[in-house]
């Protein structure tokens, strides 16, 4: 295959994604576009057309995929927004704080709706069964991390399940589906859906590392929120295992507590060496895909993969 130019991929997909936003209704149409116009980082596409270059040719399907699982994430992200009454996304305001609630609803199930429309010419059914059960997974996972929200009684093995079910498997939807849709063989498939789970499990982790050490600036959303909402993350359950008062105020926090006690608490996780622990473990799943992609062919597309990856290592938003 000819050497892959992933900016220019990237272009390609985003014109789709443009072209394609059009709805009967034009607040949802001019909300969607926003989000779409807002940017990010596109990981999942980019991840779509990487690992189409581990099969015999990228063809239509790939972009199709890569299209589909963008407009997916946006529908995630602002359902996710919506639960936790976020008012930022991109470094923009998300479409509940500009528009209303009802219509980031309707936006979200609008973009899921236009995602499944987009891949409906997809012939191999096995793509259609798997992206089926991650959105059901995503589903759950973002269901238990509700039901989860001020848990103080949960592990680590609860958390990791939860992060593959929310992000590691739209993630590993990519590389896998990426590279059914170029025909790839059955083993590198298999190989690149496991790249794709541990690039997805790295990769909330840094995202949840991030939410305690960076800024609002940086990230385009709102930090310190996973703790303001409940949400359990990996440094705080690692914090907890070595603090006993902090784990009782963990296990006392509710969304009644005055904003200092949550600021008390974010303050203990940042100046934790928590955050390098939670860190290591990121870094122990990216090296597991660093070896996983050594074992693949094609040494461009290899090369391209390791360069992203340790971009993502090297991350701040
Ligand atoms: C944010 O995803 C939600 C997570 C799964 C952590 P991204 O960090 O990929 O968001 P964008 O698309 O770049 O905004
Ligand atoms: C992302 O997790 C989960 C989704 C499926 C959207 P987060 O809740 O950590 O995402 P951000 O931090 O709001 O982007
Ligand atoms: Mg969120
Ligand atoms: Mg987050």
């Amino acid at each position: 295959m000819a050497k892959l130019n992933l900016n220019q991929e990237i272009k390609k997909v985003e014109k789709r994604l443009n072209d394609i936003i059009v709805s009967n209704d034009p607040v949802i149409e001019e909300a969607a576009l926003d989000l779409l116009a807002s940017g990010g980082k596109r990981i999942r596409p980019a991840f779509v057309v990487l690992s189409s270059q581990f099969g015999e040719h990228t063809t239509e399907d790939t972009y199709r995929i890569a299209v589909a699982l963008e407009l997916i994430h946006m529908a995630t992200l602002v359902h996710d927004d919506v639960i936790d009454k976020s008012d930022k996304r991109r470094g923009k305001p998300t479409i509940a704080k500009q528009w209303d609630q009802d219509i980031a609803i309707l936006t979200g199930n609008f973009l899921l709706a236009l995602a499944l429309e987009h891949i409906s010419t997809v012939k191999h059914e096995r793509v259609h069964h798997v992206i089926s059960h991650a959105i059901l997974d995503v589903c759950r996972g973002e269901l238990f991390q509700f039901q989860d929200q001020f848990n103080a009684n949960q592990n680590v093995v609860n958390y990791l399940r939860r992060i593959n079910r929310k992000t590691a498997l739209l993630i590993q939807l990519s590389t896998e589906v990426g590279a059914i849709t170029a025909d790839a063989d059955d083993k590198t498939v298999h190989k690149l859906k496991r790249i794709g789970h541990y690039i997805g499990m790295s990769f909330q982790i840094m995202d949840d590392i991030l939410d305690f050490t960076s800024t609002e600036k940086q990230l385009g959303k709102p930090v310190g929120s996973d703790l303001l909402n409940g949400h359990i993350t990996l440094p705080v359950l690692l914090e907890m295992r070595n603090n006993s008062e902090f784990k009782q105020r963990i296990q006392q926090l509710n969304a009644n507590n005055p904003k200092e006690e949550f600021q008390h608490c974010i303050n203990v996780i940042r100046a934790s060496s928590v955050i390098e622990e939670a860190q290591r473990v990121s870094d122990h799943y990216l090296a597991k895909t660093l070896d996983l992609i050594e074992s693949l062919g094609n040494e461009d597309a290899k090369k391209l993969f390791n360069k992203i990856i340790n971009k993502m290592a090297k991350r701040n938003k």
